[in-house]
Order: structure tokens, then sequence, then C-alpha cells
């Protein structure tokens, strides 16, 4: 697909998602830059019966946080997640900024919008009022423990911030999956830096540093998932509104791929955190300990992943994806988006 796709796609009717059996569902937030593969992401869970979405919260990342924002409720609206008088998935505008350092985007991987090829439209529903770090300390801290699992698909800028301020939520909150990092695969933003960790470093090592229970998805597993021609077109031939906003976020990158890459299939990264939370067996995980470099200017955001106990002189508190059933994850984006 080479043309820019104009004009709004066509709006889902609202979702009133009936309970797919399950006698609870997961509660999630997910802190996202749309971003090509966020917004595939957010498709995914969107489209997912099996989670109470309580919030998208919004960073500065790919894009600035302004298009972030205006992206996820944009998202939101293609696929219907909102009905007369109420409001589900509150989006809320995160941090503008990394913690100490300015913002670096990727606009040649997801285009000046973040969009892709699709042209913004802006939303019929603002962002909900307050900061993003603040709904996520609200949201965590007012149910049980445990209870609130967190996708973090961008720079983890606003989850650093609500863990300075309320330590606690780190023991309350539940799984946090995190797209970020590379060990085995090298960078993709430098050559030992994943984008993610590298935007902001500091966050990444803030919110490593306590005791959240964290995964981490990094290239190692997002580069086993790629978007092939015969995926893309899959995902195209559902022909619902979410799925023609997939497929062409997809088209987008392997477009971007092709050209600047080399590579004929993407890797899609930002929904294998999601995915894992619906389908765990997709992934292999393993212990370990991960710290991320701060220092340096040539390998800023690099995150050393130590597998050994003996090494790594510290329990090995994280887990790190080493293999991933792209298959299974595009099956997900189908079930979703169809
Ligand atoms: O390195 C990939 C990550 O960086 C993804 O989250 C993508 O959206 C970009 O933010
Ligand atoms: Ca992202």
């Amino acid at each position: 697909m080479t043309g820019r796709i104009t004009g709004q796609l066509a709006l889902a009717p609202a979702r009133d998602p009936a309970h797919t059996g399950r006698v609870t569902r997961q509660a999630l937030i997910i802190d996202c830059d749309p971003g090509v593969d966020d917004a595939v992401a957010l498709m995914l869970a969107f489209g997912a019966d099996e989670f109470e979405l309580l919030a998208v919260t919004t960073v500065g990342g790919n894009v600035p946080v302004e298009k972030t924002a205006r992206n996820a409720r944009m998202l939101r609206q293609v696929a219907g997640l909102q009905k007369p008088g109420h409001d589900e998935a509150p989006v809320f505008m995160g941090a503008a900024q990394p913690l100490v350092r300015t913002l670096g985007t990727a606009t040649d991987f997801h285009g000046p919008e973040g969009t892709g090829d699709l042209e913004p439209f802006e939303p019929d529903l603002p962002c909900a009022d307050g900061h993003a770090a603040d709904a996520i300390v609200d949201l965590v801290m007012s149910r049980p423990a445990k209870s609130v699992a967190m996708a973090v698909l961008g720079p983890m800028t606003n989850l650093a911030l609500a863990l300075r301020k309320e330590p606690a939520l780190a023991e309350r909150l539940g799984p946090v999956a995190v797209m970020g990092g590379a060990r085995a695969e090298g960078g993709n933003i430098t050559a030992s830096a994943e984008f993610n960790i590298w935007a902001d470093p500091e966050a990444a090592a803030e919110v490593l540093a306590t005791g959240a229970e964290v995964v981490l998805f990094g290239l190692d597993a997002t580069h086993q998932v790629r978007a092939t021609e015969d995926r893309i077109a899959a995902v195209e031939a559902l022909g619902t509104p979410m799925a023609k906003t997939a497929g062409a976020m997809l088209r987008f990158s392997q477009r971007v791929e092709r050209t600047i890459v080399g590579w004929d299939a993407s890797p899609l990264h930002d929904p294998c955190p999601v995915a894992w939370l619906l389908k765990p067996e997709l992934f292999e995980l393993k212990p370990c300990l991960v710290k991320v470099e701060t220092e340096s200017d040539l390998t800023r955001g690099h995150t050393a992943v130590e597998f050994r106990q003996a090494v790594a002189g510290e329990p090995l508190k994280h887990r790190w994806a080493v293999t991933a059933d792209a298959d299974g994850v595009f099956a997900l984006i189908a079930r979703s988006c169809g």
C-alpha cells in the first residue's frame, strides 16, 4: 500500500464487551506512546474482553505527548470503545519529557503524527483530567493488591513518576509487562540500546530497582514476531475498522522497515506484552536481573540482563522473554480486530 489513507476510517459500533465467561477480567492500565506498533497493541487490548481496561496513559516517546494522547483517543474511538454518556478506557496525558533528559522521538518509524499513513482526526472525547502518573497511583492503590496489571509500551517515565509519588505502588502492582531492552539482538536506536529504554534510561533504572514484578519483552523476543506479508494480509482481510487501522499501521511499518532497515518484515514490538497478559504460554521467560546504563553516551540505555544468580549478587527479580510464538500473537490480533 503506497498512497496515504485519507479521511477518517469508519468507526466501529460502540463495543459492549460481553464477558467471556470468565469470573473476573484482568484489570489493566496500558501506558504507551502511539506510535504504529502501540496502535496495534491497543487494538489487541481494546478487542480482548479478558481485560477490564482501567485507563490508557500516554507519554512522550515516538512523537510528543500531545500527539500520543490524541492518537490513543483516536484509536479508542475507531475501536468503538466509548458509548454516549460515558467514557471507557479514559485516556490520561502524562510526561512530555523524560525524567532528566530531552525527549528524542522516532518519527522516522511512526510518521510525523505517530499514525503512520493514517490522517489523524480530533477525537470526540478529550483526555481525562489529571496527570497519567496520578491516575496510575489512584487506580492501583484503590484496588486489591496485585489485582491491576500494567503494559508499558513506551519510555517508562510515567511509571517512574508514579513510583516516586507512591513507593508502595511497587508491591501493590500486579505484573508489569514492559516492551523494552535488548540483549542478544543488540539495539535498534543505537548499536546497544532499544528505543524505550534509550529514551528515558533513568526512568527504566528507577522502575527496575523497585520491587515491582517487571517482565521485559525486549528485542530478543519482539524480533521473533515479524509482520510478514501473509500476516498483514490476514489482518486486512478481516475488513473491520479495527482491522483496517491495524493493517494500515502494519503496512506503514513494512514500508519503513524495507526502506530504512532493509528487512522485508518488520518486528512487531508493543503487542508482545499485551499478548503475554492474554496468553502467557506464547512466550518463554527466564528469571534475571536487569540493570540499565545511564552514564555512557555510547551505551546509554543498554540493558545488562544477568541470568546467573551467582554473578548477579542479588535476587533475580525480573523476567526476560527469550522466545515468542509469532503465529499465536497474530492469532490474538486477528481475534481482537475481527
Ligand atoms: O523499540 C521499540 C519500541 O520503541 C516500541 O515501543 C515502539 O513503539 C517504540 O516506542
Ligand atoms: Ca511504543
